[in-house]
């Protein structure tokens, strides 16, 4: 690294582009290509074109409490960046699911800091086997999303130690290639220039990859470099690069930083861009597996599932996430899903064809936010809008580039879209033949990055002026705020819907646009429940849609939609044989379940949904899953809830230690579904829990009469009440096995303010199958 000079090693700390680093050809350094995950790998262009496969997400891989799997759907991820020419994953998100509120949650693995740290390092280990690196994210605490860019997250040095930096350092310990330093400040510092978070990870750690700026996330450049970034992403430089040299030579940073900074990113580009191997395992079947392993029973009065084929004449699927399932979150991660996924409905009608009837009705409107734009082009082939680029604001001249998008939602970076979106005033238009199926008034909605109109057949229906630019760029488009109005249409009815959005010099855009039709509410719920009433079983999906779960944004409430409450009351009284299926991405609230027979929490299990859910409720897989996530009885239950910032603009995390299980049990609450909770179609019994030194010996049977699991679970009780390790145990019918834990040593030491301690030489453990069942206790050595 000595061979670079000052404004060489300068360079290296600041992006080239959108999605890579600056490369150094003549002293070996390549360029890092970056792309944004977990759930796969997002298409740099932010483009539903480009198909990618999707994983489940991190609460469901936390669910599947199956550290071997989540490494296995790593590595897949690995073979798609590989496929993708993808060097640096922007994951694991190893955040902590604090509240049920958090707008990301579903990324994250589980409110508990052990299961998080050994999920994503396992994850991290995964990905990296294939020659791809990881770079974990967000350093630290930004567990929540309301003013990201801004928010000071107040947290005492306990907690902060034992709980959020947990995981990044056992992912650290799994030998991640980077981490990516988070939007928010941690008691007053920016996590971009925090020297006391950097010295616990570079130096106590002895992490040697390159701290990463989440995307525009800088905000100085003496103070970044002494704080600990390397990389200021994306490029081009706005605090780092060439100003790195001024500030040397000012005095303000020593030589030796910017020569570390130059050295991590120089050697994690060479490590990286070396040779990589992608997996040879069937992707479809192990993201069906995986889908399975996560899904979680948490209620099956009567043994309602498994629904054998066979068992029942006329089932009925109701409810509009079986038709439109949410697969993931509004984020920069979202992963074009191929066209060809197969839908939880169509998935259980081919399960059950010959045997049984299968019924359908939505109940609901399935898009409740944006909804799609289904229109044909008014140039250009296919489906979708003809989206027109013109150079000048007026639209003036001809448009210099033309492409048709079938989407709702559309983002541009300029310097990854060179071909018409520019970084400085121009505008784009998007044109579409919308064809009414039924009469009445259609609801219209557009939202953009700047000033926006939508005209239906020449009339204008919404004129939208340019907002205030927002600080949080990325956060804004992810929000997909929209304006909406209404016009009465007739059905067959062809009208052309345009679009135009004017736009400044920003290096970010985005335009988005949809329209419902009229159903009337009253009469799509009266359907289902006559589905409901006329079938021998009912399959009721329920959940979110893709914008629930959005980055920049927290939830308001754990309720899930109103309609969907009426729904799930009407449909469970006209039929007892319901099992609900909830496709929500977090903890949410679940008080209305004792109505339905039975219930599984499905999170959002990527691409082999589908064929998932089918094998699961046919019995032909067990639903593997654990809680990674306390459901409360009521919202004033979870040790922490309200997101919102004070005026100063802190967060105070008054949980201290005490994060989600951990702050029931230390105030006597008792869950709804507590953490750990679940259970697979068979029965096992548990023959002899024992003590060998540091280990623990759990002896297990399956009494029941088909292949299942089993998550042993061992939790401590001082200085409070925490999971300190866990193993799946996979058992055929009639089979016995012994497993040995062993606990994480790192749950027995206690920071004492100054230093780390270890409260005794021997532990009392606690050891069952969920964290309200415990019937074991056993000391061991630590
Ligand atoms: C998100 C990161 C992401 C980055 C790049 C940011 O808005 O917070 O998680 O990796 O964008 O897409």
């Amino acid at each position: 690294m000595t061979a670079l000079t000052m404004a060489q090693q300068a360079s290296l700390t600041a992006g080239a582009a959108m999605w890579r680093s600056v490369a150094i050809p003549e002293a070996g350094v390549p360029s890092l290509h970056m792309s944004d995950g977990p759930m796969g790998i997002a298409s740099g262009r932010v483009d539903e074109r480009d198909v990618a496969r999707l994983s489940p997400c991190a609460t469901a891989l936390g669910a599947s409490f199956d550290v071997a799997l989540i490494a296995r759907v790593a590595a897949l991820v690995g073979g798609e960046a590989i496929r993708m020419g993808v060097d640096l994953v922007l994951a694991p998100n190893v955040n902590m699911a604090r509240s049920p509120l958090a707008g990301r949650a579903f990324e994250y693995f589980s409110e508990d800091p052990l299961l998080t740290g050994l999920a994503g390092a396992a994850w991290t280990r995964g990905l990296q086997s294939t020659g791809v690196g990881a770079c974990v994210k967000h350093l630290v605490c930004n567990d929540s999303e309301t003013d990201r860019d801004r928010m000071n997250a107040v947290v005492d040095e306990r907690a902060l130690r034992e709980v959020y930096l947990l995981p990044f350092e056992l992912c650290a310990g799994a030998g991640a290639g980077a981490m990516l330093t988070a939007y928010n400040r941690v008691n007053g510092d920016w996590c971009a220039e925090h020297g006391h978070i950097s010295t616990i990870v570079k130096q106590e750690w002895g992490f040697d990859g390159p701290f990463i700026s989440d995307w525009f996330g800088t905000h100085s450049t003496a103070g970044s470099l002494n704080g600990g970034l390397d990389l200021e992403m994306p490029g081009p430089a706005r605090f780092l690069g060439a100003k790195a040299v001024a500030a040397v030579e000012a005095g303000d940073v020593v030589a030796e930083r910017l020569t570390d900074a130059a050295e991590r990113v120089a050697r994690a580009a060479r490590r990286w861009s070396g040779p990589k191997s992608a997996p040879r395992e069937d992707a479809d079947a192990l993201l069906v597996e995986a889908a399975a392993a996560g899904m979680v029973l948490l209620r099956n009065e009567n043994d309602l599932l498994p629904i054998t084929p066979g068992r029942h004449r006329r089932i009925a699927v109701i409810g509009p996430n079986a038709a439109a399932p949410c697969y993931q979150g509004g984020t920069f991660a979202k992963i074009a899903l191929s066209p060809d996924a197969v839908r939880p409905l169509e998935a259980i009608m081919a399960r059950y064809a010959g045997v049984a009837e299968i019924v359908y009705e939505p109940g609901v409107d399935p898009q409740p936010r944006l909804p799609a734009m289904p229109v044909q082009p008014v140039r250009g082939e296919g489906q979708g809008m003809t989206v027109e680029y013109f150079a000048d604001g007026d639209l003036s001249g001809q448009p210099v580039g033309q492409e048709v998008r079938n989407t709702n939602s559309l983002v541009w970076f300029v310097g990854v879209h060179e071909q018409g979106v520019f970084d400085r005033p121009a505008a784009i238009r998007a044109s579409g033949w919308f064809t009414a199926t039924k009469d009445g008034a259609h609801r219209f909605y557009v939202g953009a990055t700047g000033a926006v109109t939508l005209t239906v057949d020449g009339q204008p229906l919404i004129d939208q002026p340019e907002r205030m630019a927002a600080s949080d760029v990325m956060g804004s488009l992810k929000r997909g705020d929209a304006e909406s109005a209404e016009m009465r249409l007739a059905a067959g009815q062809r009208v052309l819907v345009e679009v135009v959005f004017r736009y400044d010099g920003a290096r970010v855009h985005g335009l988005w646009y949809g329209v419902r039709g009229p159903d009337s509410a009253e009469a799509m719920l009266a359907r289902a429940v006559e589905a409901a009433a006329h079938a021998d079983a009912v399959i009721l999906m329920i959940g979110e849609t893709s914008d629930s779960s959005v980055e920049s944004k927290d939830r308001p409430d754990t309720a899930i939609a109103p309609e969907q409450r009426t729904l799930i009351d009407a449909v469970c009284s006209a039929n007892s044989n319901t099992a609900i299926i909830a496709n929500i991405g977090h903890a949410f609230d679940a008080t209305w379940s004792d109505k339905a027979a039975a219930l599984i929490s499905a999170w959002y299990p990527g691409e082999g949904f589908g064929p998932a859910l089918a094998a699961v409720l046919a019995g032909d897989a067990e639903p593997g899953g654990r809680l990674p996530v306390t459901l409360a009885r009521c919202e004033a239950d979870y040790p922490a809830l309200s997101l919102q910032p004070d005026g100063q603009g802190d967060l105070p995390y008054e949980d201290g230690v005490l994060i989600g299980y951990r702050g029931l049990q230390a105030r006597g609450t008792t869950p709804l579904y507590a953490f750990g909770a679940g259970r697979g179609y068979t029965r096992f019994e548990w023959l002899n829990v024992d003590a060998d030194g540091g280990d623990v010996l759990v002896t297990l049977r399956n009494g029941g009469d088909r292949v299942g699991s089993e998550v042993v679970q061992l939790y401590r009780h001082v200085p409070e009440f925490a999971l300190v390790g866990f193993a799946k145990v996979v058992l055929e019918p009639g089979r016995t096995r012994t497993v040995r834990i062993t606990p994480e040593p790192r749950l027995f030491r206690i920071w004492n303010g100054r230093d780390w301690e270890k409260p005794g030489q021997r532990a009392g453990l606690s050891v069952g199958r969920a964290s309200d069942d415990l019937p074991f206790t056993t000391e061991v050595t630590i």
